[in-house]
């Protein structure tokens, strides 16, 4: 089948349904909760949701550890709900696409639980190894988030790798078996109708024969034997002729230290595997690759990766937008500031939904949340962060200190409960909620944004609006014209005579700003802002975050 490509028009949505609405008072958010909610998201202008992982799972890793591949967790509702948000979601003209985490299950899977006792046919599903001599661990390979990479198995008397926590074992993606088991879950999904998926760490699949020691890497030792293995395009056209072929979908595949260059391996729309792929290039722009190696926010860098991704990719492979996921503390407390919560939030809006590629807005973003502060180290569920609590950070930093750090480097800064208005528990549930709410949503909530005409609501649903409305946004060429500028960032879109021109400020202090050549700012519609529309000699001298998108035929 011909692809239609559908995505480039649309603006997804994700939802990590843990935190986004509870429908039936247990505490945890449901599908009952976003099918309440179906109508919310489309008034966005979003017409794609994502959702991270629904499936039956143990939550070590809050669902990214998956039990049943081919089920919806009770806690969510089951399938039955599933079906129902399914075709709310398709009757009202909207894509729905899955996370399908394949490199590793929880595990609780009956896979697992059947390799450990060498059960056929699963005794080669994952990856096993026998303690080498003197009861080393077959190789120095660290995991993503609880040490090293390799648990002991009792039953099996074996070690098994688990790149990330130790109830993740990872799949042996070199059995042709597994393989098939991940072609049978995909055919599952697009034969009930869900329209693709997000495809978890997917550069992780195929690991480098033997296993060989790291002697590079400081830190994530192995990375370099597994990322972007031997075979991963082999298993990755397998998965694309034999399930994806013959159906309309979109992929995306999460990459993490991927650069252009290697991106276009998978992406490349002439022989691509994946449709987009999810770059960390943009989330380092305030820490050196992860979120806890902090660095002063640097808009020349955050600059860079977008428009290291907009050039490269150009007329080759499409970009996935985003600024915030359910992997990354909140936006306005990393790249924008608190103080000035609603301005920055709608600059940082500017700043990247008028790009080429497809814009995601993760729940919560559009009302301009801000990191969740804990009280306590054990106020904290995320498997990640407790690690980093307890080892990474524990020698040399008092708890204050490592609590600050938390809080600002921390996925939970990201994942606590939806705010939908000013009453009990933020209008999540009538429970007891399953994570700490915000403090602040009795100011930071949806229900009151939606009263506010000046609300950061009102103006994300104003920039989709807008972004669907104008060809130049989805086709034009783009152009950076302050990439030296560490406080603006003003880029635009051309295409024929139709331009666009965004101007963001990064900084609070007032900065000159002059229109770039052949932008004469008096001809062209003041389309977006977040103050005022003054202008001085074809230019003007911008407020803390100020954001301006002009539109010139
Ligand atoms: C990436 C997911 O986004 C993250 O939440 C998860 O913990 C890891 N992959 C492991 O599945």
């Amino acid at each position: 089948m011909e692809k239609t490509r559908w995505y480039k028009d649309r603006v997804f949505y994700q939802i990590w349904p843990r935190s986004f609405l509870d429908g039936d008072g247990d505490g945890v958010g449901d599908l009952l909760g976003v099918y309440e909610k179906l109508d919310y998201i489309q008034s966005l202008g979003c017409d794609g949701i994502w959702f991270s992982p629904l499936y039956p799972s143990p939550g070590v890793d809050c669902g990214y550890d998956i039990s049943d591949y081919m089920d919806i967790d009770a806690m969510y509702g089951g399938m039955e709900a599933f079906r129902k948000v399914l075709d709310g979601a398709h009757a009202r003209g909207m894509k729905v696409i899955m996370d399908l985490v394949v490199n590793h299950t929880s595990d609780e899977h009956e896979w697992f639980q059947k390799s450990r006792r060498r059960i056929e046919p699963y005794t080669d599903y994952y990856i096993w190894r026998p303690q080498g001599l003197g009861g080393k661990l077959p190789n120095n390979w660290d995991s993503m988030f609880e040490g090293k990479a390799w648990q002991w198995d009792e039953l099996r008397r074996e070690y098994y790798l688990h790149l990330f926590a130790v109830k993740q074992p990872d799949l042996n993606m070199d059995n042709p078996l597994v393989r098939q088991e991940v072609k049978r879950i995909m055919r599952f999904w697009l034969d009930l109708g869900v329209d693709g998926f997000r495809e978890d760490v997917i550069t992780f699949i195929s690991k480098r024969d033997g296993l060989p020691n790291d002697y590079f890497m400081p830190a994530s030792r192995g990375i370099a034997h597994y990322n972007h293995g031997p075979r991963v395009h082999q298993y990755l056209e397998e998965f694309k002729h034999d399930a994806l072929d013959g159906h309309d979908t979109f992929t995306i595949g999460e990459a993490p230290l991927v650069a252009p260059k290697k991106a276009l391996d998978y992406i490349d729309e002439r022989h691509g595997q994946l449709d987009t792929m999810i770059q960390f290039q943009c989330m380092n722009a305030d820490c050196f690759l992860i979120d806890y190696a902090a660095l002063p926010f640097s808009a020349r860098r955050l600059k860079r990766a977008f428009d290291l991704w907009q050039y490269k990719l150009d007329g080759k492979a499409w970009n996935m937008l985003y600024l915030e996921n359910h992997d990354h503390p909140r936006v306005i407390s990393r790249y924008g500031s608190e103080k000035y919560r609603v301005e920055s939030g709608k600059m940082l809006a500017c700043s990247y939904l008028f790009q080429k590629g497809t814009p995601f807005v993760y729940q919560g973003q559009e009302i301009g949340m801000t990191n969740w502060r804990p009280k306590k180290a054990s106020d904290y569920e995320d498997v990640q962060t407790r690690w980093h609590y307890e080892h990474m950070l524990a020698k040399v930093l008092p708890d204050d200190v490592r609590l600050k750090w938390c809080h600002r480097a921390s996925r939970d800064s990201a994942r606590t409960p939806m705010q939908w208005s000013a009453e009990k528990n933020a209008g999540f549930t009538t429970g007891t909620p399953w994570f700490h709410v915000n403090d602040n949503y009795r100011e930071v909530n949806v229900a009151a944004q939606e009263n506010d005409p000046n609300s950061l609501l009102r103006f994300y649903r104003d920039a989709i609006m807008i972004r669907k409305r104008l060809r130049v946004i989805r086709d034009g060429d783009y152009v950076d014209h302050t990439p030296l500028s560490g406080s603006l960032y003003v880029y635009s879109r051309t295409l024929g005579d139709e331009k666009l021109l965004v101007v963001c400020s990064f900084v609070e202090r007032p900065v000159h700003f002059r229109a770039p050549q052949g932008f004469e700012l008096s001809r062209g519609e003041l389309l977006l802002a977040n103050y005022g529309s003054g202008l001085s000699k074809n230019g003007f001298i911008t407020k803390p975050y100020e954001c301006r998108v002009y539109h010139f035929t």
